[in-house]
Order: structure tokens, then sequence, then C-alpha cells
């Protein structure tokens, strides 16, 4: 599809990410607060799926909470999002669940999250190699890159379906008020998004999201999904998640709309 094109705005997906109640959990060990419980509570609250990271070091979200939520988003009959980062463990994991997508992401273990995109210009030939039996098994891959045409083209050399852009550099541009930066992060990930789309990617977009950052993003018509966690598992301690959800979906579509009318959200 060509910039001239119709925009595909229309609703946006909203993935709810539930790393972080599994976060507290482990502070204490034991069982409580249960993590598929909260996929259980945003899938009511009007998630559109739950993304969930297994990490290397398992700091959160453990084998166990997969296998649960695997159970219980197939009974659902909502997508799991598996962010995991490019190692054969975690491609031999996923290949057992066979989880509705997969995002590739970097992991480093000193790093306290994901802090920016995957270097994959530079790792063409082995993530081409290591997506392709993700793929194959039906698998929906996306990768996790910074707001950057080289990567989003090496994405798409790779034969990655998916894009997920960082809005990470964005959101602490707005949250230290520099807003320079915020309006510059903004516009390079406004060109992106509509690159990817040029290319035929499909262009999600993640990380840091809160209710006062969300709309500028939301209202990029190439974006299709948001996957939102840390903010909302934050803000559950003040207002409930499923209070948390329900208003991140209607600043999503309140922002879909101004953009785009009312037939967008
Ligand atoms: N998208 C991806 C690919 C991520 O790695 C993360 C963090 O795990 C998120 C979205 C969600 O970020 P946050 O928890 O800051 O909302």
């Amino acid at each position: 599809m060509s910039r001239t094109e119709p925009s595909p705005a229309g609703r946006l997906r909203l993935g709810v990410n539930i790393d972080h109640v599994a976060t507290i959990r482990n502070a204490r060990g034991g069982a409580h607060p249960d993590p598929i419980k909260a996929a259980r509570l945003a899938a009511a609250a009007g998630a559109d799926g739950i993304t969930a990271h297994l990490r290397e070091d398992r700091r959160h979200i453990t084998d166990e909470d997969i296998e649960g939520l695997t159970d219980l988003l197939n009974g659902l009959r909502l997508p799991l999002n598996f962010e995991m980062a490019a190692t054969a463990e975690m491609q031999a994991i996923a290949l057992r669940h066979k989880p509705h997508a997969v995002c590739i992401v970097p992991e480093k273990r000193e790093e306290r999250t994901t802090e920016g995109g995957l270097e994959v210009a530079r790792e063409e030939n082995r993530l081409a190699h290591f997506i392709a039996p993700l793929r194959e098994a039906g698998c929906r891959v996306s990768i996790f890159i910074a707001a950057d045409e080289r990567q989003i083209e090496a994405a798409h050399r790779i034969g990655a379906p998916v894009i997920e852009l960082h809005t990470g550099a964005y959101c602490d541009a707005h949250h230290e008020e520099r807003f320079d930066a915020r309006d510059a992060e903004l516009e390079r990930l406004r060109n992106c998004a509509a690159f990817a789309h040029d290319l035929g990617l499909e262009v999600h977009a993640g990380h840091g999201l809160s209710f006062d950052t969300v709309a500028p993003v939301a209202a990029f018509p190439e974006v299709v999904e948001l996957n939102i966690g840390h903010f909302l598992v934050g803000e559950a301690i003040f207002s409930g998640l499923d209070s948390a959800i329900r208003r991140m979906r209607d600043a999503m579509d309140a922002a879909r709309r101004e953009a785009f009318g009312e037939g967008a959200a």
C-alpha cells in the first residue's frame, strides 16, 4: 500500500502486559497476586490480547505462568503475545505452546526493562533463520525495534510480518519534561509507522505508555495494536485493574475518534 492510499485507521487493539503482576508476586514468593487472574480480569475489562515476557532469568513471568496463560487464553479464544529473546531455549518453548503471536525482543540481564529495540540489521541472517520455524508453526512474529528505518527495512527483509515500535524514548522525554525531544521522538515514530506500513508491515507500538502519553501514538493511522503493562499494573494499585484498563481503552478510542471520526473506534 502506498502512502497515498486510504489510511488503515480502525479500532486499535489493546494488548495488556501482565508481567508486573508477577513482579509483585515474586517480591514475596508464593502465589499472590496471580498473573493468570489478572489476565482473566483484563479480558473481562476489554483487553484484545494478553502480552507476557518470559525473560531468561524468569524475574517475573515463569514457565508455569505461560502454561496457565496458554490454557486460559485458548479457552477464552484471546490471543497470547509471547515476548521472548531470540534464544534456542525460548524458541523451543514457543514452538511447544504455539502462541498466537511471538514478539522478539532484545534482552540484557543487567537491564531493568527492555531498554532499546532489537538490532535486526546487524543480525539479519541469524534472525531470519530464527523466526522461520516460528512462522511455520503459525505464530505471528513481530520484532520490537526502535524507530529507525534501517531496522524496519531489515525486519521486512527477514520476513517478519509485524514490527512493534519502541515508544520508551518518547515516553521518557515526556515524563522528564524534555518537550522538544519528546516531539522529535513522536515525529520519528510517526514517520516510521508510515514507512513500515508502506513496506507492507503491520505496525504495533508499546513501552512506557500511560494515560498522559497514549493519545498521540493511538492517533497514528498505521498502528493497529498497543501493548501496555507497567503503567496499568501501577495504576491498578489506585483504581483497580478493571478501571485502569477501561480508562486506557477509552483514551485510545477517544484519540482515534478525534483523529479519524466516529467510525475509527
Ligand atoms: N512491548 C514490548 C515489546 C515490551 O517488551 C514491553 C515491556 O515488556 C511492553 C510492550 C510494555 O511496556 P510497559 O510495561 O512499559 O507498558
